[in-house]
């Protein structure tokens, strides 16, 4: 083994502490492209073939860690792009509730080694309130001005609710933190409604809902990606009866889109008032 395989090995342990115990030892690694002939090459190429600014913050990378799937960067762009833009529109409007003064609120659980943050940083600019979470202390370290870093545990709602409050609101929530199905829920459980309409909530590494380390399991009640099909029936609330997990969240009147990619949802938040249809226009019959 070389030097960058035997590293990232030690990093795979470090984000998946428990990948040790079960029997999915290998299934993290085998999706991960780093040795010393292709990482570089791989990088290069991506940076070359950059089609969204995420994608060339990424791959010009020096700096701190980063540790993100490549085809999430593209998804990321995708909403994220036109709330930058919005944002950016609503400068010296300091009562709107979505990104008050143009400044976007955004919150990833997850920091680890610090990169993602300052990913977050330098795509969302120098206005924007950036948060992260986490349970381990030394990720304090890896807090800078306008960049802050709280420790707690995302499954506990009175430490989420200590960090929206002093947030001021939030409009985008990353949940990148332990993976495991019964935090995401928690997590889910208290930030969605903190989110303001027009944001978003994503939820990612959901391949790890499939796997048992991670309370997971195929079709296992109460991962993530169960979750996120109830959030679809909750969706249609108005037209039947549901019965799920997230009883009691309302989300018939505030989930606008729920969208799955591979190992990623991601919510739509906004204000989402009774269907109807209209008949308009001359019958033909
Ligand atoms: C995948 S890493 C985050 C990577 C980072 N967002 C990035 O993209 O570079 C996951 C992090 O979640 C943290 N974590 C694990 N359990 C947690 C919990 N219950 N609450 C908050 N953070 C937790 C771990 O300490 C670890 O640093």
């Amino acid at each position: 083994m070389n030097m960058i395989d035997k590293t990232f090995k030690s990093l795979v342990k470090q984000v998946f502490p428990r990948l040790k115990k079960n029997s999915d030892d290998d299934s993290l690694e085998q999706f991960v492209i780093i040795s010393d002939d292709d990482a570089p090459k791989i990088i290069r190429e991506n940076l070359q073939n950059a089609s969204n600014e995420l994608e060339r913050i990424v791959y010009s990378n020096k700096d701190r860690r980063i540790f993100k799937w490549h085809h999430y960067l593209a998804i990321y762009d995708r909403y994220f792009a036109p709330l930058k833009s919005y944002a950016a529109s609503l400068k010296g409007e300091k009562d709107s509730i979505f990104a008050p003064n143009g400044q976007l609120r955004i919150l990833e659980l997850g920091v680890q080694n610090g990169g993602s943050l300052q990913m977050w940083r330098k795509y969302f600019g120098p206005d924007a309130i950036i948060f992260g979470i986490d349970i381990d202390q030394n990720c304090a370290a890896f807090e800078s001005k306008g960049t802050n870093v709280r420790i707690g545990d995302q499954s506990n709602p009175e430490f989420l609710k200590s960090v929206t409050d002093e947030m001021g609101g939030i409009d985008i929530v990353i949940d990148d933190g332990s993976h495991i199905a019964s935090h995401q829920l928690a997590s889910f459980r208290y930030l969605f409604p903190e989110i303001s309409n027009g944001g978003v909530y994503i939820c990612e590494d959901l391949h790890t809902a499939y796997w048992d380390g991670w309370e997971g399991g195929f079709r296992r009640p109460g991962t993530f990606i169960e979750t996120g099909k109830s959030i679809v029936d909750h969706m249609h609330e108005w037209y039947a009866g549901i019965d799920t997990e997230l009883n009691g969240m309302d989300l018939k009147r505030s989930v606008l889109s729920v969208a799955f990619y591979d190992s990623l949802i991601a919510i739509e938040k906004g204000e989402k008032t009774r269907p109807y249809a209209i008949h308009v226009g001359e019958s033909s019959f």
